[in-house]
């Protein structure tokens, strides 16, 4: 049996393995060392970051839905700064990447902290551009292809020395052209999908389950779409792409690198198996060996149509 290579470059972050957990499920790992051997993930896409602690949303901002789950967890996090000064160290102990997960609810918060990204000892920033935009009417950046290419544009200039993921929003009508306006901002890689935007009601209370009313949708049941938008985004822009959406095995993750990503990150199923990050490597690993497989560029992109 052939050595397999599992090592993959997005965008000038070289990973040792294409798994990572995905932001806002994993924490910044202290839940997980007891059940996953940390060293074993490509990287850790930490909990979204904003300029200042946030709170998050009022509960209950988690509900189960068929096939997945709806949260409204509001971006809760210790800020930038505190992330900083004591989860790099923390992360750092492990043979893992650390990609800092960045929110914003106006361009200059998303610029001011990307200005301390660039001096900390992270390895890349991903930008949740899901989020409002306070002063264009709320809509999200990432549904903006011309306030999205700007946001990256102002970044990238703060940004000069980590590669610089964009995580697109797929509550949108084209992926393909918020992905080229990304790209055309200066991203070096896309990430994709974070939540679909959905709503759960109580019939009997007649009320909304969440307290915030709606909220992200994630898990099993938003792979087939997560698949299609990996798909339609890589034939749109030639920077590598990071696929996500209700991975919970290696099959799952090789559908994704076929539709054409280079790496894919594990979010929900981690709230249901703690070492789901792990068992989605073997899987993969698995795979590959039966596949006869020896690197992820063996399969990348390779599905067979018609
Ligand atoms: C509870 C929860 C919190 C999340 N928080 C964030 C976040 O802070 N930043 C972000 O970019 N994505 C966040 N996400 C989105 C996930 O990273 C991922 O894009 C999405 O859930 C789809 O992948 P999955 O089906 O494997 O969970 C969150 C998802 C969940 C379920």
């Amino acid at each position: 049996m052939a050595d397999l290579n599992l090592s993959v470059d997005i965008g000038g972050l070289k990973l040792h393995s294409p798994v990572i957990a995905a932001s806002g499920t994993f924490g910044f790992g202290h839940e997980f060392e007891p059940y996953a051997d940390l060293n074993r993930l490509g990287g850790i896409s930490v909990k979204g970051l904003t300029l200042k602690p946030r709170q998050g949303n009022p509960a209950p901002r988690i509900a189960e839905t068929a096939g997945g789950i709806l949260n409204s967890v509001g971006l809760q996090n210790p800020g930038v700064e505190a992330f900083i000064e004591k989860e790099i160290p923390y992360l750092r102990q492990f043979k893992t990447k650390i990609i800092a997960n960045l929110a914003g609810s106006c361009e200059d918060d998303y610029v001011q902290a990307a200005a301390l990204l660039n001096e900390a000892d992270v390895d890349a920033v991903e930008l949740n551009v899901s989020c409002p935009n306070v002063k264009a009417g709320c809509a999200a950046f990432g549904q903006d292809p011309v306030a999205l290419e700007g946001l990256v544009k102002a970044v990238r200039k703060v940004l000069p020395a980590k590669p610089l993921i964009i995580k697109l929003t797929p509550n949108v009508t084209s992926i393909a052209e918020t992905a080229r306006a990304a790209v055309s901002g200066g991203a070096d890689a896309v990430s994709l999908i974070n939540t679909l935007l959905g709503m759960k009601i109580d019939a009997r209370r007649m009320r909304p389950v969440l307290a915030n009313v709606t909220g992200g949708m994630s898990g099993p049941c938003v792979k087939p779409v997560a698949l299609r938008m990996v798909y339609e985004v890589s034939k749109a822009v030639n920077v590598p792409i990071i696929g996500m959406g209700g991975i919970e095995t290696g099959e799952d993750a090789a559908e994704f690198i076929l539709a054409g990503a280079s790496a894919v990150q594990v979010g929900t199923a981690n709230l249901v198996h703690p070492n789901a990050v792990t068992k989605v490597e073997d899987g993969l690993i698995q795979y590959m060996q039966d596949m006869k497989f020896t690197s992820i560029a063996d399969f990348r992109g390779k599905l067979q149509i018609g």
